[in-house]
């Protein structure tokens, strides 16, 4: 899949950013001064503001003095200093792109630069075009790079209505490819059981996109009847069916260049897998009952909770069409494998109901534990559900584990039964713990449980109500090695 991405993502499928006003800059090391001055110059035509020095120890001085953006440097034969020079960048600077200029016949060291992180290498003697070349696509590169990092960055801190909630390591890897996707303008495959928040991560992609200001237009292709989907997308022509007063156009059409997200796109029927295909390979659509043709600009989003690629096998859906929409794909985590980000989004879900319900709401810890130990086979969109149910039952502020649904309780009560040790103490407000207590009590209950059975770990997990499995992960969060010794 990375390699789909790093396809998909390198420049030419990147919008061409507008040229900002910020100058790159660019650091010449070379001991041969004639070849400096030459390369500095030529650099500093091309609008690049230009450093250089031909001393290995001076061109780290200055790199501490202010990072270059770029760094060309020489690899001078029979001497390995460059080559120490490209791998400390790597560490100190990863930001900068180091180009690694090489002897020709010294195939070997540039080919020991790209190993140590430079992103591009020229063979002496170069033409001046094959420095501009080099040079430009190192700027481009790092102008994408900043972009993702402050994109990756805004994901993260989103807050408030329509934000992503989470900080698992499940969801920094979503943020990561998110935020590169967000940039480009291809077809995503959006993959996670359902409740998982495909919807949300499609809205985001264009959101956080090129044409965030043109229309996100979804089509919803589980509940409509197959007519209905082609007339929405393709739109149709005066007469075309009974009922069509008036021409209209599709949501392909309209999109003009904004997003059309297509959700549980595994229900399409065979027919119209055709003729998207069709219309996503020729770029236009023919409006139901028209002869003519209308030219299309639309990204597609697509979503499913459906294993698409079993579908192509069993031949349930076009593999064509599969490899045209799965040009990156986003697999979402169920929330019971990002437990870690429960309390985040109980604590947000909290937010929500209090602000709309202009009540304020806590969360016993009873009912918060519970939690954190259910599956939600619903995901986020199950958890969502029991608290604002919760906000709406209770007649209290505070939410106990009784105002939450049945399978919950239920959990709740057998964890209970089992669980003979008190396991946590309610602080007097009653408030919501913060991450870190709740991770210190549930430590110290698992200790204090392994430790009443001398050290029995399946009885302990048994006495805690949850599995043996999450016994052992947990004690691996915990970074406990040895339960009896440990602090
Ligand atoms: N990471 C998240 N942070 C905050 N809210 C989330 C997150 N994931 C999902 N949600 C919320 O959960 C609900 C369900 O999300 P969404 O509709 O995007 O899921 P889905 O995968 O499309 O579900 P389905 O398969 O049922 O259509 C929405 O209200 C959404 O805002
Ligand atoms: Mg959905």
């Amino acid at each position: 899949m990375l390699e789909t991405l790093e396809h998909a993502l390198s420049m030419d499928f990147i919008p061409q950013f507008a040229e900002t006003a910020v100058q790159f800059h660019v650091l010449v090391v070379d001991a041969d001064p004639a070849m400096r001055s030459a390369c500095s110059q030529i650099a500093a035509s091309l609008g690049y503001a230009v450093e250089s020095t031909g001393d290995m120890t001076e061109a780290r001085s200055l790199l501490r003095g202010h990072t270059s953006d770029i760094l060309l440097v020489n690899l001078p034969a029979g001497n390995n200093r460059g080559i120490q020079l490209v791998s400390e960048m790597k560490v100190l600077y990863p930001e900068t792109a180091v180009i690694a200029m090489t002897a020709s016949g010294s195939v070997a060291a540039a080919v020991e630069a790209m190993r140590c992180g430079a992103s591009d290498y020229l063979t002496k003697p170069f033409a001046m075009d094959e420095l501009s070349t080099v040079l430009d696509r190192a700027a481009q590169n790092h102008r994408t790079e900043t972009k993702t990092r402050r994109l990756r960055e805004r994901l993260r801190h989103s807050e408030g209505l329509g934000a992503i909630i989470g900080h698992s390591v499940e969801m920094e890897k979503l943020y990561r490819i998110l935020s590169k996707v967000a940039l480009s303008t291809h077809p995503v495959l959006v993959l996670g059981e359902s409740g998982t928040g495909k919807e949300l991560i499609a809205r985001t992609i264009h959101a956080y996109g090129p044409n965030a200001q043109k229309p996100f237009l979804p089509v919803d292709c589980g509940s409509l009847v197959p007519t209905l989907i082609e007339s929405e997308l393709f739109g149709y022509v005066k007469g075309a069916f009974t009922g069509a007063n008036r021409s209209k156009d599709g949501l392909l059409v309209s999109a003009e260049g904004g997003t059309v997200f297509l959700d549980e796109i595994g229900e399409l029927s065979l027919d119209l897998q055709a003729k998207l295909l069709r219309a996503l390979q020729e770029k236009e659509v023919r409006p139901v009952g028209a002869t003519h043709r209308v030219p299309i600009k639309a990204r597609i989003v697509a979503a499913t909770n459906r294993d698409l690629a079993d579908m192509v096998e069993r031949g349930a859906f076009r593999k064509d069409l599969f490899y045209r929409l799965n040009v990156v794909n986003l697999r979402l985590p169920s929330l019971r494998d990002r437990r870690e980000d429960i309390p985040l989004l109980a604590a947000h879900f909290l937010d929500v109901f209090s602000n709309q319900y202009s009540r304020k709401f806590t969360l016993s810890d009873t009912a918060l534990r519970t939690m954190m130990d259910y599956d939600w086979p619903g995901n986020v969109r199950e958890l969502q559900h029991a608290v604002e149910r919760a906000c709406v039952l209770s007649s209290e502020s505070m939410l106990n584990l009784a105002d939450m649904p049945t399978e919950l309780r239920e959990q709740g009560l057998e964890a209970e039964r089992a669980t003979q040790v008190n396991l946590v103490e309610i602080g007097p407000d009653g408030a919501l713990p913060s991450l870190k207590n709740l991770a210190d009590l549930e430590r110290d209950a698992i200790l204090n449980a392994i430790r009443m059975l001398h050290g029995d770990k399946l009885a302990a997990a048994r006495l805690l109500g949850i599995g043996k499995t999450t016994l052992y992960r947990k004690l691996k969060e915990y970074g406990i090695a040895d339960p009896l010794r440990q602090g």
